[in-house]
């Protein structure tokens, strides 16, 4: 039984209990993630173009299968430990974005792939393609790849058109190996603030983009699946057209970092920030200023310190005070909350901070409804 389940699972369903909760606590609220959920499905249905959500935002078996239900083809994992989770948990149908290269990482990627019905896995390098294709004759079922792009960010894929052309090619003449399409994202892109600004740079690197499909197309090797995107272009992607799917993982959960982009043009919010921190105010003796018991280890902190969303009056910010605490202001001449009070938070950025949590708590309105693990933590490796 999880930590979670121990201090909380006797909350459940009860009225009001998330006002119960031992802090720092994650907390989901479901209809908010249920909302986002459905608004990328109905966008992506009328774009006609198919999802693959990114399932590094929420590591969760449980969110991936509402994505699913929801229609998506299945889910990205960014590394072979988070698909050996969400496998071991039933999620099939499952997309590694990040290349798998060292001989004890594609002996657990073949095994994985005689277990699962849907693996694929990027490639962007002619020696992995060799070792690849070797370990999958061996085990006598063919892998599916997707030959990753570099963008012009320079993290992973292939880096040139040519380049491009060629380990296509290779992993065409390899009978173990399956070849799926490619992939094509471009992470730097995602996060620019204004909107006009955003759909030129990703007009741009989508030409460059459709040069290298057309090379592709000439030399008989049309890729079936171009996958790509994220939450911050989306929009734009999918009015372009070039990719078959999307891999966008930030909108079901919306950190501050997504929140201040307008994402779609319309200068308002698109998705809601389903994900929260609940903390609790454990000193009070500073005029105008409180501490809470949510700091460094609560939450991922490079994007600095976290927005309040409730709990304390309009205006109020926060700043770290150290591992275990971080203190809200409130505005000059205002109070701040009292001893022992709820004070919600929205994370600056979501993907690492679910990583440092076991459980998500699931609430509907202030109602804890259920518990959930964070089943890919920690499963970077
Ligand atoms: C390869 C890849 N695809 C998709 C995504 C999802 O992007 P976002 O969270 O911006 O929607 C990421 C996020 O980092 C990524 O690394």
């Amino acid at each position: 039984m999880s930590e979670a389940e121990r201090l909380h699972r006797h909350l459940i369903g009860q009225q009001g209990s998330r006002r119960s909760l031992n802090t720092p606590a994650l907390v989901l609220d479901l209809d908010m993630l249920d909302r986002n959920i459905a608004e990328m499905a109905t966008f992506a249905k009328a774009h006609k173009v198919n999802l693959r959500p990114h399932s590094k935002t929420h590591k969760s078996a449980d969110i991936a299968r509402r994505q699913i239900k929801a229609g998506a083809l299945g889910v990205c994992c960014a590394k072979l430990g988070e698909a050996e989770a969400l496998g071991e948990a039933g999620v099939e149908s499952l997309h590694i974005t990040s290349p798998v290269v060292t001989p004890q990482a594609i002996t657990r990627l073949i095994e994985l792939n005689g277990k699962i019905g849907g693996l694929m896995v990027v490639v962007d390098h002619a020696a992995n393609v060799d070792a690849l294709a070797a370990a999958a004759v061996k085990a006598g079922k063919p892998l599916t790849v997707v030959v990753d792009i570099d963008p012009g960010m320079h993290r992973t894929g292939v880096a040139t058109p040519d380049g491009v052309v060629e380990l296509v090619r290779k992993v065409t003449q390899q009978k173990s190996l399956k070849y799926a399409g490619v992939q094509f994202y471009c992470g730097r892109h995602q996060h620019i603030k204004d909107f006009a600004e955003r759909k030129a740079s990703i007009e741009e690197r989508t030409e460059y983009l459709k040069g290298i499909l057309a090379k592709l197309e000439a030399a008989g090797l049309k890729p079936g699946i171009v996958t790509g995107s994220g939450t911050g272009t989306h929009f734009i992607d999918a009015k372009l057209g070039v990719f078959t799917e999307l891999q966008v993982g930030s909108y079901v959960f919306m950190d501050h970092e997504y929140n201040i982009c307008d994402l779609r043009g319309l200068d308002r919010p698109t998705f809601e920030q389903a994900l929260q921190i609940d903390a609790r105010v454990v000193s009070a003796n500073t005029a105008g200023m409180v501490t809470v018991d949510a700091g460094l280890k609560a939450m991922a902190t490079e994007s600095g310190p976290p927005q309040v969303l409730k709990g304390a009056i309009e205006g109020s910010t926060t700043r770290f005070m150290g591992d275990e605490h971080l203190a809200v202001i409130a505005p000059e001449g205002k109070a701040a909350p009292g001893l022992a009070e709820q004070v919600i938070l929205t994370p600056p950025h979501c993907d690492p901070t679910v990583n440092l949590y076991e459980s998500y708590h699931v609430v509907k309105g202030d109602t804890l409804v259920e518990i959930w693990s964070v089943t890919g933590r920690g499963r970077s490796r």
